[in-house]
């Protein structure tokens, strides 16, 4: 029996719906093996594979920046949706590695693609980006201030890698994943309930110390990789499955649904290890769960994004079905999303 959506505790009015009308997404040609990395760094194919799950990575090519691969990404989903550019009112990018500090990478991606009637901002909250993105843009759409925005989540990991820490230089990747959302009239399927959160006493566990306006990367200091992703690989892998595991009963719960209704879950594709131990608590199959981070390892706020179009174009998600979408990323930020497909 199709349950009804709790009202969102922030409003009493009914809600205006909103649908994912058009998903995309571009992975650079170049691949990176865990063979080859293990002749870069003292690691090997069995440590990354046993450890993370991970066997691939793509990495963009010299000269492709993260609003390039966005701006494919975001092709393919206007394509699929069946839209035209001039109809886009708002364009968001999460990424934790724009092309510039400012303009926005969303502002590049608008130029690119010609939807010149949007208004366009970066979204900054590490992986768990893209469904923050989501999040704003349906409060856009519920709100009535917008029928149709581009939601993107977009990295180039690659150039704030030290390549010399195998801690870390395992483990992430770059590409870009897009989706249209659109209000397509009350009572059509869509974003069923959304959650976010962040925890800022763990800004220290992943994070870039250096290249903001506390520490410039000046000549003295450009040989301390500061501009590179620092982690606690440990704390943040405790605080990953903790935060999911949250997020996803929370959105489950705004829902209306138990875990036994999703046929879908897509998470954060960090490591095949938290995903299981997810899979463990919430006591569903692994089988339910859309892995891709095989292929691609982790790309942060792209990563979802690029799972929920594969998962889209495959055929492994289908209409009517309940999809849960749940990420975390430095920040700590954690978010989740329900959607009837
Ligand atoms: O989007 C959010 C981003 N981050 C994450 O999601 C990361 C969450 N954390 C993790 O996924 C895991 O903690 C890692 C995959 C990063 C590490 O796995 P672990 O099982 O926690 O390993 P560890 O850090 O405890 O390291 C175990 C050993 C250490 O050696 P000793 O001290 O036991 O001798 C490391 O030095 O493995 C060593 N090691 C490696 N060995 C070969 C660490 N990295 C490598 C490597 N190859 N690449």
């Amino acid at each position: 029996m199709k349950r009804q959506p709790r009202s969102s505790p922030r409003s009493a009015k009914p809600r205006r719906s909103v649908s994912i009308v058009g998903t995309g997404s571009y992975v650079p040609e170049k691949i990176l093996t865990n063979a080859a990395l293990s002749t870069m760094v003292d690691t090997t194919d069995e440590w990354i594979t046993t450890r993370t799950g991970i066997k691939e990575r793509r990495i963009a090519a010299k000269g492709e920046h993260t609003s390039d691969m966005a701006t494919k990404a975001a092709l393919a989903a206007i394509e699929q949706a069946q839209i035209d550019p001039s109809e886009i009112e708002l364009i968001l990018v999460a990424t934790a590695t724009p092309d510039m500090y400012f303009p926005a990478t969303a502002c590049l991606v608008q130029q690119k693609i010609g939807a010149l009637k949007a208004a366009c901002l970066d979204v900054s909250a590490a992986c768990a980006g893209f469904l923050f993105a989501v999040e704003i843009a349906q409060q856009f759409i519920t709100s009535h201030t917008y029928d149709t925005v581009l939601v993107i989540g977009a990295e180039k990991l690659s150039s704030i890698t030290n390549w010399t820490d195998r801690n870390t230089c395992v483990l992430f990747g770059d590409g870009a994943g897009a989706a249209i959302l659109r209000h397509r009239g009350n009572g059509a399927h869509g974003v069923i309930s959304t959650h976010i959160g962040s925890d800022g006493q763990y800004a220290d566990i992943l994070f870039m110390p250096g290249g903001g306006c506390r520490t410039p990367i000046t000549r003295e200091n450009a040989h301390q990789n500061l501009q590179t992703i620092h982690m606690s690989g440990k704390e943040v892998y405790k605080q990953a499955i903790t935060a999911m595991l949250r997020a996803s009963k929370k959105a489950l719960d705004q829902a209306g649904l138990t875990i036994d209704d999703i046929a879908c879950v897509i998470p954060h594709q960090a490591n095949v290890r938290i995903i299981e131990a997810i899979a463990d608590r919430l006591k569903i199959p692994l089988e339910k769960f859309y892995v891709n981070l095989d292929r691609y390892g982790n790309t942060s706020a792209a990563a979802v994004a690029i799972a929920l179009d594969e998962a889209n174009r495959s055929g492994r998600i289908k209409a009517g079905d309940y999809v849960l979408m749940v990420v975390f990323g430095g920040g700590l930020t954690w978010a989740s999303t329900v959607i009837e497909w």
